[in-house]
């Protein structure tokens, strides 16, 4: 095995109580999530494991990874000075770089906080990516299978993309608006909301921008991508048959979605099978072998000897996203199935809801 090639990826807890028992059951059972947020601003960075066993599916070439965990949750990273929290993410990197990788991934929050890995990949020896080019391509390609498996027309479609004024919504809303005919850009700035929209047009999609969530209603297909702590897309807000593809982490879907419309299709931005009969040496969620796109990214670059800055700062290049998205399908990364709430989704699961769909438009 070339030990040469390695990498790192940031992990950090979303929902306290539950991620930190993934490593400290009895932590996580004492602790309210008070004590937690509390006592994480504290907590050194955690080693968490060794990733062994990806191999890329054309060159043969093996790679050797860890993951670290920033002890801080979301809402912790929000309420604290960017300054303490670049430093906690940074003393990570360290870590890693003391661990022997050549490459470090920036997970979930850690990627938005700031200028999104600007300031940390200035900090560090090692380069550093925040996934989010590959995370625009899976869930894109998410959003198409979906659709597909729904049998929702693209071409025909009304689409939506919530978040659309952050790094990943837009670049997202640049590619769908060669896509599909009608596209909702939802946000929160009026104003950054038409620097989007004049970056979209002269494709096929009429394009509106809405401050207002409930302007995703008359939508077949809806990305959304927000950095809110807490969810914004209620049962309300969507009409049946319509198909959610939530990337944001912590989710943007209510969990009343989930409890009260099984007449819409939820999913999660893409679930990626990693190639190689990888062992992460921790359970973070997923099924075997699968991996969220950012951490997906990382590996594909140390795949290719990229150890290089590469999804780093708050504009993320359209060309990036086609770059990533061929090199990770070369070495055999691919999307692989959905989850809806921590769930499997089923074909069973998505031929009930295209029944309900249709019962509920009757
Ligand atoms: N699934 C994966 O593999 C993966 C990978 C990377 C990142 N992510 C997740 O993707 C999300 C977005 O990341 P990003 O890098 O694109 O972040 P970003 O550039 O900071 O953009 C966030 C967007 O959310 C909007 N927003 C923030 N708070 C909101 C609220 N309370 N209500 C409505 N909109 C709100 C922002 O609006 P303004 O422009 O008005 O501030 C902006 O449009 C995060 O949840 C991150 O954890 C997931």
């Amino acid at each position: 095995m070339n030990v040469q090639d390695t990498c790192a990826f940031i992990i950090h807890p979303i929902d306290p109580k539950k991620d930190v028992s993934r490593k400290w059951p009895l932590l996580g059972k004492v602790l309210t999530e008070g004590q937690i947020n509390f006592f994480s601003r504290f907590f050194p960075p955690v080693y968490i494991s060794e990733i062994n066993g990806i191999c890329s599916a054309s060159t043969g070439k093996q790679l050797k990874g860890w993951f670290i965990a920033c002890p801080y949750t979301p809402k912790t990273m929000l309420s604290l000075p960017v300054e303490m929290v670049y430093r906690k993410i940074v003393a990570c990197g360290h870590k890693a770089e003391e661990l022997g990788a050549r490459l470090l991934g920036l997970g979930a929050y850690t990627s938005v906080v700031g200028d999104a890995g600007e300031t940390i990949a200035r900090r560090l020896d090692i380069p550093v990516t925040n996934g989010d080019a590959y995370t625009v391509y899976m869930a894109l390609e998410a959003v198409r299978e979906a659709a597909r498996q729904m049998d929702i027309d693209m071409s025909s479609a009304s689409a939506a993309v919530v978040g659309a004024t952050g790094v990943i919504g837009s670049v997202c809303a640049e590619i769908l608006a060669r896509e599909v005919p009608d596209l909702v850009l939802v946000g929160r700035r009026a104003d950054a909301l038409a620097a989007v929209r004049e970056q979209c047009e002269g494709h096929q999609a009429k394009i509106t921008t809405s401050l207002d969530i409930s302007d995703i209603y008359h939508c077949d297909l809806i990305l959304t991508v927000t950095s809110a702590t807490t969810s914004i897309i209620e049962p309300e807000h969507l009409k049946p048959g319509a198909v959610v593809c939530d990337v944001a982490r912590p989710r943007d879907v209510s969990v009343r979605v989930a409890e009260r419309r099984d007449d819409v299709l939820v999913i999660e931005g893409g679930m990626v099978e990693v190639p190689g009969l990888v062992d992460f040496g921790f359970d973070f969620g997923f099924p075997p072998g699968k991996s969220y796109a950012c951490m997906a990214e990382t590996m594909a670059l140390a795949l290719e000897g990229r150890y290089e800055d590469y999804s780093v700062g708050k504009h993320t290049p359209l060309s990036q996203v086609y770059e990533i998205g061929e090199i990770a399908t070369r070495h055999g990364f691919k999307l692989s199935g959905f989850r809806s709430f921590e769930r499997a989704v089923t074909d069973e699961h998505i031929q009930q809801v295209r029944e309900r769909a249709q019962a509920a438009r009757r």
